[in-house]
Protein backbone atom coordinates (compact mmCIF):
# COMPACT_ATOMS: atom_id res chain seq x y z
CA UNK A 1 0.00 0.00 0.00
CA UNK A 2 1.29 3.13 -0.97
CA UNK A 3 1.13 5.88 2.31
CA UNK A 4 3.22 8.55 0.54
CA UNK A 5 1.28 11.60 0.13
CA UNK A 6 3.02 14.60 -1.62
CA UNK A 7 3.97 17.67 -0.33
CA UNK A 8 2.01 20.94 -1.85
CA UNK A 9 4.65 23.27 -3.19
CA UNK A 10 3.51 25.42 -0.71
CA UNK A 11 4.93 24.17 2.30
CA UNK A 12 7.98 22.79 0.52
CA UNK A 13 8.27 26.38 -0.31
CA UNK A 14 8.18 27.36 3.70
CA UNK A 15 10.29 24.58 4.60
CA UNK A 16 12.81 26.02 2.08
CA UNK A 17 12.52 29.52 3.84
CA UNK A 18 13.08 27.35 6.83
CA UNK A 19 9.63 27.94 8.20
CA UNK A 20 7.54 31.40 9.93
CA UNK A 21 10.44 31.72 12.37
CA UNK A 22 12.71 32.13 9.46
CA UNK A 23 10.34 34.06 7.78
CA UNK A 24 9.55 36.24 10.37
CA UNK A 25 13.79 37.02 10.72
CA UNK A 26 14.03 37.85 6.42
CA UNK A 27 10.97 40.24 6.90
CA UNK A 28 12.29 41.71 10.23
CA UNK A 29 15.45 42.29 8.88
CA UNK A 30 13.66 43.94 5.40
CA UNK A 31 11.96 46.19 7.33
CA UNK A 32 15.11 47.04 9.50
CA UNK A 33 16.88 48.27 6.18
CA UNK A 34 13.30 50.06 5.12
CA UNK A 35 13.19 52.56 7.65
CA UNK A 36 17.25 52.96 7.41
CA UNK A 37 16.54 53.69 3.86
CA UNK A 38 17.27 57.60 3.00
CA UNK A 39 14.85 57.31 -0.12
CA UNK A 40 11.53 55.64 1.73
CA UNK A 41 12.36 55.14 5.54
CA UNK A 42 10.42 58.32 6.27
CA UNK A 43 7.12 56.46 5.00
CA UNK A 44 7.23 53.64 7.60
CA UNK A 45 8.95 55.46 10.42
CA UNK A 46 5.56 56.49 12.36
CA UNK A 47 4.11 52.96 12.46
CA UNK A 48 4.80 49.63 14.51
CA UNK A 49 7.46 47.93 13.28
CA UNK A 50 5.90 45.00 14.69
CA UNK A 51 2.60 45.31 13.05
CA UNK A 52 4.59 45.52 9.61
CA UNK A 53 6.03 42.82 10.45
CA UNK A 54 3.46 40.96 11.11
CA UNK A 55 1.20 42.12 7.70
CA UNK A 56 4.02 41.14 5.73
CA UNK A 57 4.56 37.84 7.15
CA UNK A 58 1.08 37.13 6.37
CA UNK A 59 1.48 38.40 3.36
CA UNK A 60 4.12 35.88 2.28
CA UNK A 61 1.95 32.96 4.10
CA UNK A 62 -0.93 33.48 1.48
CA UNK A 63 1.88 33.88 -1.51
CA UNK A 64 2.92 29.99 -0.62
CA UNK A 65 -0.77 28.90 0.29
CA UNK A 66 -0.31 29.26 4.01
CA UNK A 67 -4.33 30.12 5.20
CA UNK A 68 -3.43 29.19 9.08
CA UNK A 69 -2.02 32.54 10.00
CA UNK A 70 -4.51 34.50 12.35
CA UNK A 71 -2.94 37.88 11.32
CA UNK A 72 -5.90 39.74 9.48
CA UNK A 73 -4.78 41.06 6.46
CA UNK A 74 -6.32 44.62 5.55
CA UNK A 75 -7.05 45.86 1.97
CA UNK A 76 -3.63 46.60 0.42
CA UNK A 77 -4.96 49.14 -1.85
CA UNK A 78 -7.06 51.30 0.59
CA UNK A 79 -3.50 50.23 3.60
CA UNK A 80 -1.65 52.47 0.62
CA UNK A 81 -3.70 54.78 -0.70
CA UNK A 82 -2.72 57.69 1.59
CA UNK A 83 0.72 57.67 0.70
CA UNK A 84 0.19 58.20 -2.65
CA UNK A 85 3.47 56.25 -3.83
CA UNK A 86 5.30 57.13 -7.36
CA UNK A 87 6.68 53.94 -9.23
CA UNK A 88 10.08 54.56 -7.93
CA UNK A 89 9.60 54.50 -4.24
CA UNK A 90 7.82 51.10 -5.23
CA UNK A 91 11.28 50.07 -7.35
CA UNK A 92 13.26 51.43 -4.11
CA UNK A 93 11.16 48.62 -1.79
CA UNK A 94 11.61 45.72 -4.47
CA UNK A 95 15.42 46.23 -5.16
CA UNK A 96 15.30 46.19 -1.54
CA UNK A 97 13.70 43.38 -0.79
CA UNK A 98 15.82 41.46 -3.36
CA UNK A 99 18.76 42.07 -1.36
CA UNK A 100 17.32 40.65 1.30
CA UNK A 101 16.53 37.78 -0.08
CA UNK A 102 19.92 37.26 -1.55
CA UNK A 103 21.75 38.00 1.79
CA UNK A 104 19.80 35.38 3.39
CA UNK A 105 20.38 32.80 0.73
CA UNK A 106 16.61 32.56 -0.02
CA UNK A 107 17.03 29.76 -3.01
CA UNK A 108 15.70 30.62 -6.57
CA UNK A 109 12.72 29.00 -6.41
CA UNK A 110 11.26 30.77 -3.54
CA UNK A 111 12.42 33.82 -4.20
CA UNK A 112 10.68 34.04 -7.77
CA UNK A 113 7.61 33.42 -6.56
CA UNK A 114 7.81 35.47 -3.39
CA UNK A 115 9.03 38.66 -5.79
CA UNK A 116 6.78 37.66 -8.59
CA UNK A 117 4.05 38.23 -6.29
CA UNK A 118 4.96 42.00 -4.67
CA UNK A 119 5.89 43.07 -7.90
CA UNK A 120 2.18 42.06 -8.75
CA UNK A 121 1.36 43.94 -5.90
CA UNK A 122 3.20 46.60 -6.44
CA UNK A 123 1.70 47.68 -10.21
CA UNK A 124 -1.49 48.23 -8.51
CA UNK A 125 -0.23 50.46 -5.77
CA UNK A 126 0.73 53.22 -7.97
CA UNK A 127 -0.76 54.74 -10.78
C1 LIG B 1 7.49 52.18 -1.28
C2 LIG B 1 6.42 51.42 -1.31
C3 LIG B 1 5.62 51.09 -0.06
C4 LIG B 1 5.48 51.80 1.09
C5 LIG B 1 6.11 53.14 1.49
C6 LIG B 1 4.61 51.01 1.96
C7 LIG B 1 4.23 51.38 3.23
C8 LIG B 1 3.42 50.66 4.07
C9 LIG B 1 2.99 51.08 5.38
C10 LIG B 1 3.37 52.39 6.05
C11 LIG B 1 2.20 50.12 5.87
C12 LIG B 1 1.49 50.10 7.23
C13 LIG B 1 0.19 50.85 7.11
C14 LIG B 1 -0.66 50.74 8.36
O1 LIG B 1 -0.33 49.99 9.31
O2 LIG B 1 -1.71 51.39 8.37
C15 LIG B 1 2.15 49.05 4.88
C16 LIG B 1 1.47 47.87 5.03
C17 LIG B 1 1.59 46.82 4.17
N1 LIG B 1 2.20 46.83 2.95
FE1 LIG B 1 3.20 48.35 2.12
N2 LIG B 1 4.24 49.86 1.31
C18 LIG B 1 4.83 49.87 0.07
C19 LIG B 1 4.71 48.93 -0.89
C20 LIG B 1 4.18 47.68 -0.69
C21 LIG B 1 4.19 46.62 -1.66
C22 LIG B 1 4.77 46.70 -3.10
C23 LIG B 1 3.60 45.58 -1.09
C24 LIG B 1 3.43 44.25 -1.78
C25 LIG B 1 3.17 43.13 -1.19
C26 LIG B 1 3.20 45.95 0.26
C27 LIG B 1 2.57 45.17 1.19
C28 LIG B 1 2.10 45.57 2.40
C29 LIG B 1 1.38 44.72 3.33
C30 LIG B 1 1.05 43.24 3.11
C31 LIG B 1 1.05 45.49 4.43
C32 LIG B 1 0.31 45.05 5.70
C33 LIG B 1 -1.16 45.40 5.63
C34 LIG B 1 -1.83 45.04 6.93
O3 LIG B 1 -1.23 45.23 8.01
O4 LIG B 1 -2.95 44.57 6.89
N3 LIG B 1 3.57 47.25 0.45
N4 LIG B 1 2.88 49.43 3.79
Amino acid sequence: MNTHTPTPFSELSLVSLGGILRLTQIIEDFYTRLLKDPMIGFYFKPFSKEQLIQGQVEFVRRVFGDRSGTYELRPLLQVHAPFSLLPGQIARRFQILKETLKDWEVDPETTNRWLTADQKIGKTLTQ
